[in-house]
């Protein structure tokens, strides 16, 4: 029952999405309207605005990581497994994935992964992170990017150790990010992907 709770709860804090927050109180478009049309970082920054697109950055990723922050700080309180935690590490990228404050449209997670990976085991996901900085830097396509580091998350954790529940939940985390980049994945394709910090289109 206690993890129904905190997978709710986890859920309910997925699904503030900071690019429409953000814009929204910083008076700029709605990103679901320009761009990608995804509430992201990435697509905030299309809008010019560089601090409203580092607020989305943060705000997004400190929701992944406070979710399970709290997980495994009241993991004894709530009796809480590692399985649990696992789980409302989970619920947290999809809420960003499904907002039920957002008529379940949602962004693409990274942001909220990379909290969620940092909060497990935060070694492991300063890692990843460094992946997506390094072809982020190499390529300039923050969703290339994205892809390699989510690929490379569960082969980071599982070598470091080994197979278990969090392996499990960082494989379907990682594998539904990489089913959000479908789009991306295809424009990367066709060479009609836009780089890093390329203005709006619509
Ligand atoms: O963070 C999402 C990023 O990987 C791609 O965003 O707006 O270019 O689809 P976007």
């Amino acid at each position: 029952m206690n993890t129904l709770i905190a997978v709710v709860l986890a859920y309910l804090l997925g699904s503030v999405s900071f690019a429409v927050v953000v814009s929204k109180l910083m008076g700029l478009s709605d990103p679901r309207t320009y761009g990608s049309k995804n509430p992201g970082a990435t697509n905030v920054l299309r809008s010019g605005n560089k601090a409203a697109a580092i607020l989305t950055l943060l705000g997004d990723a400190v929701k992944g990581w406070l979710a399970v922050w709290l997980a495994q700080h009241y993991a004894n309180a709530a009796d809480l497994s590692e399985a649990g935690i696992a789980l409302v590490g989970l619920a947290a990228f999809i809420g960003h994935l499904w907002p039920v404050f957002f008529r379940f449209i949602g962004g693409k997670g990274v942001a909220t992964a990379a909290g969620v990976l940092i909060g497990i085991q935060w070694q492991m996901g300063l890692g990843v992170l460094a992946v997506w900085l390094l072809v982020a830097f190499a390529t300039r396509y923050s969703s290339l990017a994205a892809l390699i580091a989510a690929a490379s998350a569960p082969m980071i954790y599982g070598m470091v150790f080994g197979s278990d529940v969090v392996l499990l939940a960082i494989f379907i985390m990682s594998g539904l990010l990489i089913y959000r980049h479908r789009q991306n994945i295809a424009n990367l394709m066709s060479g009609k992907e836009s780089k890093i910090g390329s203005k709006k289109k619509a």
